[in-house]
């Protein structure tokens, strides 16, 4: 049977900065959908890479005395490995600098040149090096000497006074974007987000320069050799490399993944994924993803995060203290996916104490220790009516409720799901009472149900947080005798409620999630 096709992507990210906790958010939560994807049986493609072309970075190369090259291969370690650190699990790395991306760039814009979209001009406005974005001067603000500044970063920008640029017909598509937001109204999310995007369409669309002739760190275009593209021009059809598009051997794989599912960005970048990016694809003929998610920024004491604000946390520094899955269920499950998000170290801990170890973790080592106690290491045989219990009824609304969030990318609310299970286990615990139960022969039954009860509360519990906490879910299932929750093929029937087979070993071990010191923890981070 050949399985349905996913795909998913983060931005690619410039390389004038080590990857921080922004770029890990994204990239995290790609990550979570992939797998939950690959966990209902899909086959999945999760492209992620770096942008390395453009003005920004042949200046950084230029500041850190090397070529844009060298810079660029000095700096993909870095990404790569805090990519690793974090389990991310993608399949393809596209580098803007390979081989591959060229012939993309190539043929596309090669494409939109013979169809008559490129026209020569020239290009009279102002350009923000740091966001490289062009701005006309109605959209500049003014620093406090009265010299214009970048609306977004407020850096200075630089006059491009009659630069020869090939510009793109994007004007063309005013009312063909509009038409397709109101027909796809999915296609921007969250609702939030297209509302912006609309009545930026509406206020109307320029032409967009999408060469550069004063500098050649960039693609050259085969029509015209002078010219190199614009790094947003380059950057987006990296989405496109990522599955193979203009290479022959993998044309099918191509045809089978694009559209993208979804495309999963920050709020800075949503105008160029929902109005650039659609527009250059009407224009070149191929199908347009399904949906962008342009997400909200995480922001330190009222702030956005950003390496160029000094205000950037390492991932390493994070996960040193707290572990990969507490990360990453940190970010996933206490900022709402879509909205700003203030973080901090004091939450990070308050949430990892609250939820992993002492509800998450203490299940799981309560429960497995009673098995030994109780019942010589082995999943007791339950009662032919243990369906008719408590944590059974919950359990199916629970998990309807995970599935739906996930779909939904929703991540707080799928972690929300899997956590109310896990206190309702442990309530459970404390009504049944097992060490009572355990002192009277006659209640040997009712013992070995509430701890199969409760021991099939962990095997779904691990596979619903398995997305978010990649290792300690698959050692929760371990411990109880469970396959590990990324070789299920199908998750759904796999969240059906009496599957965990009696008889098998259960094995105790250390905490999942040693209880973590507030105190010591924010005296590191001085
Ligand atoms: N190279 C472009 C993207 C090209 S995609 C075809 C770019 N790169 S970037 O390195 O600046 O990365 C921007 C992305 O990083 C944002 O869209 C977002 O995904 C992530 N974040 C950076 N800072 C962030 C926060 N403070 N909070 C959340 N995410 C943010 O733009």
């Amino acid at each position: 049977m050949t399985k349905e096709h996913f795909y998913i992507t983060t931005p690619i990210y410039y390389v004038n900065a080590a990857p921080h906790l922004g770029t890990a958010y994204t990239t995290i939560a790609a990550d979570c959908v992939a797998r939950f994807q690959r966990m209902n049986g899909k086959d999945v493609r999760f492209v992620t890479g770096s942008d390395e072309h453009g003005q920004k970075i042949a200046d950084t190369a230029a500041k850190n005395g090397t070529t844009p090259i060298e810079w660029c291969d000095s700096q993909i370690p870095a990404f790569k490995d805090a990519w690793e650190m974090l389990d991310i699990t993608y399949s393809e790395f596209v580098r803007t600098s390979s081989k591959a991306q060229e012939k993309s760039v190539q043929k596309l814009w090669q494409d939109l040149y013979d169809r008559g979209y490129l026209y020569k001009g020239s290009y009279e406005g102002w350009y923000c090096v740091h966001e490289e974005t062009y701005y006309a001067e109605s959209d500049l603000e003014k620093d406090e000497e009265g010299n214009f500044v970048c609306p977004e970063c407020k850096r200075p920008v630089q006059k491009a006074s009659g630069e020869e640029n090939w510009f793109f017909k994007l004007s063309d598509f005013q009312e063909k974007l509009l038409e397709y937001y109101e027909t796809h109204p999915d296609f921007i999310l969250p609702v939030t987000r297209k509302n912006e995007i609309v009545s930026f369409v509406k206020s109307g669309l320029k032409d967009l320069s999408i060469s550069r002739s004063t500098f050649d760190w960039g693609v050259p275009f085969t029509f015209d050799e002078g010219h190199v593209a614009y790094v947003w021009a380059d950057a987006l059809i990296a989405y496109l490399t990522g599955i193979g598009f203009a290479d022959e051997a993998r044309l099918d794989e191509f045809n089978n993944f694009w559209p993208a599912n979804y495309h999963f960005v920050g709020k800075d970048i949503t105008r160029f994924h929902c109005v650039i990016w659609p527009a250059m694809l009407m224009a070149a003929g191929l199908p347009i993803p399904e949906h962008v998610f342009g997400h909200g920024f995480l922001l330190t004491k009222g702030e956005k995060m950003s390496k160029s604000k000094g205000n950037a946390l390492s991932p390493k520094e994070l996960v040193n203290i707290f572990g990969v899955d507490a990360y990453r269920y940190y970010f996933m499950s206490d900022v709402q996916f879509g909205a700003d998000g203030s973080i901090s170290i004091e939450r990070m801990c308050q949430v990892y104490n609250a939820d992993l170890a002492n509800t998450w973790g203490n299940l799981v080592s309560r429960v497995t220790n009673m098995t030994k106690k109780y019942f010589d290491f082995k999943v007791p045989q339950p009662s032919s009516d243990a369906i008719n219990n408590p944590m059974a009824e919950m359990t199916s609304k629970t998990c309807q409720t995970f599935i739906d969030c996930m779909d939904a990318v929703d991540f707080s609310g799928a972690t929300k799901a899997a956590m109310e299970l896990a206190h309702r286990a442990n309530l459970y615990i404390e009504e049944s009472e097992p060490w009572t139960l355990a002192k009277d022969e006659s209640k040997a039954q009712q013992l070995a149900d509430v701890i199969y009860n409760t021991l099939e509360a962990i095997r779904l519990i691990a596979l619903m947080l398995a997305p978010f906490c990649t290792r300690t879910s698959v050692e929760a299932s371990r411990r109880i005798g469970a396959a590990s929750p990324f070789e299920v093929e199908d998750l759904k029937s796999s969240l059906v409620w009496g599957q965990l087979k009696a008889g098998s070993s259960v094995e105790i071990g250390d905490a999942l999630f040693p209880r973590l010191e507030e105190d010591k923890i924010l005296a590191v981070e001085d």
